[in-house]
């Protein structure tokens, strides 16, 4: 029998709590303003992300897989073209380049930072290559001066998929700082999370900022007057208003991370578990904290006994799923994607989380290498 989950892989509830307050009171003011979308709470919101992000421009959409799917719209990629991206990464990368029509072109990870591996990108890129999207996974960014290199030599342009890089920095750069767009997702356990779907993209480019915007509300400068084909995606007020409210304490949330990552290196240091470890000029948000071993299976069963809840991220490879056989992709063609998806798992990990959690997590870890 396990004992029931005592330490959850994160616990939402206790961070709405520490600014519940804040959060009724702009509920009941959206609520009674009777002005639910495209309002001040949205123009706020954006300019301040605009501001945290380091860019000029910041268009809030209504989820992370949108922002990819309209960053790919702005930059006209559709049927019959091709984005390069990693096969090891949530679905929604995936989706996002499907839903242009265009075709994911799959490279392998590199094994020791889980991120798209630059060296494999240049043999991937045909006349049909219309962008390369990164993953900066699990809160890592990518080798961007890599990528970039290449993506420059050939003309291509990059879409970050920074769904879960909030305030993460690459030689002290956050995402959108790299001449090319940047999507955050704000799915609820993301860093910056909202109370529901949401999603926003960062630019310094104004004429890919007005394309978004267009076409994030149908492509309509005034309304029922559209100039070109786009979609509902919005953001609406009340989450906006949530996500203002929880970016001042995002650093702050970060910073408690990073404190919770020391403690797990350090009482982990020479188990049977690789922890993970970051070049200098990297600064990860641990968005998850990610160790590896070749017993993964066993260690999580050996966990939940213990009421401690763990996950993996992820544990099928894109090119694998059955989703995505109409790829014609086969198993063996990502090897070092496809071993991480036997090998990773996700320890609790989330600001609130007490530091006794993380000293008995290292001790049943420890324990159950003994046995
Ligand atoms: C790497 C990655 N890409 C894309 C997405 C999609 O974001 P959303 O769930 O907000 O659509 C997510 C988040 O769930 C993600 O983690």
């Amino acid at each position: 029998m396990n004992d029931p989950i005592r330490i959850w892989r994160c616990d939402l509830s206790k961070q709405a709590d520490s600014i519940l307050d804040e959060l009724l009171e702009e509920t009941r003011k959206i609520l009674l303003s009777g002005k639910y979308t495209l309002g001040s709470r949205l123009v706020n919101f954006e300019k301040e992300f605009a501001a945290y992000c380091g860019t000029r421009y910041a268009i809030g959409v209504a989820s992370g897989t949108e922002a990819l799917y309209l960053a790919l719209a702005a930059h006209g990629v559709g049927e019959g073209d091709e984005v390069i991206t990693s096969p090891f990464t949530f679905l929604g990368t995936a989706s996002a380049i499907i839903m242009t029509g265009a075709k994911p072109v799959f490279a392998d990870i590199d094994p020791n930072t889980f991120n798209i591996d630059p060296k494999l990108i240049e043999s991937r890129i045909t006349p049909r290559t219309k962008a390369i999207m990164p993953i900066h996974l699990y809160g890592q960014m990518a080798d961007m001066e890599a990528i970039l290199h290449i993506a420059n030599k050939h003309g291509i342009p990059v879409v970050e998929d920074a769904a879960q890089a909030h305030g993460s920095l690459y030689r002290g750069k956050k995402a959108g700082n790299f001449d090319c767009l940047a999507c955050y997702s704000f799915y609820p356990s993301k860093n910056l999370g909202a109370y529901g779907d949401a999603g926003a993209i960062v630019t310094d480019d104004p004429s890919l900022n007005d394309k978004i915007r267009l076409l994030r509300n149908y492509g309509q400068p005034t309304l029922y007057r559209s100039v070109i084909n786009g979609i509902n995606s919005r953001l609406d007020e009340l989450q906006a208003a949530y996500l203002s409210i929880k970016l001042k304490h995002l650093d702050g949330w970060n910073t408690r991370r990073q404190e919770i990552a020391e403690v797990y290196k350090k009482k982990l240091s020479g188990s049977s578990v690789r922890v993970p470890l970051f070049a200098n000029h990297l600064y990860s948000n641990y968005h998850v904290y990610v160790v590896r071993t070749e017993r993964r299976d066993e260690l999580q069963r050996h966990l939940e006994k213990r009421g401690i809840q763990t996950n993996i991220y992820y544990p099928v490879p894109l090119h694998m799923l059955k989703s995505h056989e109409f790829l014609g992709y086969k198993p063996g063609e990502f090897p070092h994607a496809e071993k991480a998806c036997e090998e990773v798992l996700a320890l609790p990990m989330y600001a609130e989380m007490p530091m006794e959690y993380v000293d008995e997590i290292a001790h049943e870890i420890w324990k159950f290498y003994s046995i």
